[in-house]
């Protein structure tokens, strides 16, 4: 069997795009080695994405798997998370921790997303130049994760950085992404236990009551769901509002107005998803794909990056237009959908829209060939945006 190498390229990470229509076309199930030498099926159109992501017979649970997976390494502290979970433990979890992700618990936070993108774009007042990842699109999340959450303002800044590191650790120190991990682990004990002596009116001590009154999860997965939920709430959305910016900053035309914004962020969301390539997935027993035999065990990876461009699914896909039809896999599909993803669609509308009513001269600071790109394939990010402000 051929076995290609995905690319660790620069031209890769800056446009995965024409690798993707490659793949879609000629080798829509296709076997790879990652960049960590495991071998790995993508798969890259819509239709196959789509179903499988609701095929009950794809696992996320490790042990499934049949040992070739390197992935991330966690302590059974962090590792016990609804993305690692099958039912039903997934289910006992997710209903848990649901109610607070509503679509009005998410309207309630709408104000404090606002005052906190309005002040961090007041602290930008009188600069001619920013860099909106670093300033604007990397602390919102943060803010906005960790006020729901109830982590203390003096930590959220070495949270950031933590998590960058656990993400992107130093090409020349790979050690840094074991301690950051660590180090988050420490820190997450010594928050619960902080609770735990002192609840407040938050996640993290409604969540602790949910363990310690009613005996709903173990110790293992309460600090497990701490840690998801303060990743999963910071990374993605960071690079979804930076890249949706950018996109926006070259396609001037786009509307932006109250009343076309919630469209324009939904298609800016299908046309660059943050996570282009969704977890892995272990099938239990063999299945076939589009014709293709599966054995069980093997890694699965599918590429919405890939699905949400695929032109059996959306007509013209590479242009981007708000209000067409269809719907995108940025938030997955199945159990496992972006349990937050009202909170995610908020912040962004209040990302984008705040910025380009407070600087509607926004405009890019070096040509856009010039940004730098997240050196990942699972993560689609810019390094820097920077932009002039007036
Ligand atoms: C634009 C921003 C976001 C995107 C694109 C996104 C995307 C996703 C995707 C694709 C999944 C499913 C992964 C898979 O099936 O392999 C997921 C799951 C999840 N997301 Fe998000 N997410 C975003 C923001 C957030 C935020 C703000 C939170 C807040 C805490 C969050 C919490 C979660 C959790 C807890 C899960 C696990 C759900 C489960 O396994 O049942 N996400 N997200």
């Amino acid at each position: 069997m051929t076995t290609a190498a995905l690319p660790v390229t620069e031209a890769f990470f800056t446009d995965p795009y024409p690798l993707y229509r490659k793949l879609r076309d000629e080798a829509p199930v296709c076997r790879v080695e990652l960049p960590d030498g495991a071998p790995a099926w993508l798969v890259t159109r819509y239709a196959e994405v789509r179903a499988l992501l609701a095929d009950p017979r794809l696992s996320v649970d490790k042990s499934n798997g049949n040992g070739s997976w390197r992935g991330f390494s966690l302590p059974p502290a962090l590792d016990a998370n609804l993305l690692n979970m099958d039912p039903p433990n997934h289910t006992r979890i997710r209903k848990l921790v649901s109610q607070a992700f509503t679509p009005r618990r998410v309207a309630d936070l709408r104000p404090r997303i606002q005052s906190t993108a309005d002040a961090l774009l007041d602290a930008l007042a009188g600069h001619s130049e920013a860099d909106l990842v670093r300033d604007y699109a990397g602390p919102l999340p943060v803010a906005v994760i960790s006020d729901l959450l109830g982590v203390p303002e003096a930590d959220r800044h070495e949270f950031r950085s933590w998590t960058d590191t656990m993400f992107s650790p130093p090409p020349d120190d790979r050690a840094a992404a074991g301690r950051a991990v660590r180090t988050i682990h420490a820190y997450l004990e010594g928050l619960l236990a902080a609770k735990r002596a002192q609840p407040a009116d938050d996640l993290l001590s409604a969540l602790i009551a949910a363990r310690d009154d009613d005996d709903r999860l173990t110790e293992d997965e309460l600090t497990s769901l701490a840690f998801l939920l303060l990743f999963a709430g910071y990374e993605n959305t960071v690079h979804a509002i930076g890249t949706a910016l950018l996109t926006l900053l070259r396609r001037p035309g786009l509307a932006t107005g109250p009343e076309h914004l919630g469209a324009t962020i939904e298609e800016l969301l299908r046309y660059e998803p943050p996570a282009p390539v969704l977890l892995r997935r272990f099938p239990t027993e063999d299945v076939e794909i589009a014709g293709v035999t599966v054995p069980r065990g093997e890694t699965v990876l599918m590429v919405v990056g890939a699905a949400n461009r695929d032109p059996d699914a959306f007509a013209e896909p590479d242009e981007v237009r708000p209000g067409r039809s269809g719907s995108h896999l940025t938030f997955g599909h199945g159990i496992h959908y972006c349990l937050a993803a009202p909170l995610a669609r908020l912040e962004l509308e209040v990302a984008i829209g705040t910025a380009v009513r407070r600087f509607p001269r926004l405009r890019l600071a070096v040509p856009a060939d010039e940004l730098g790109w997240r050196p990942s394939y699972r993560t689609r990010g810019l390094v820097a945006l920077p932009v002039l402000l007036d």
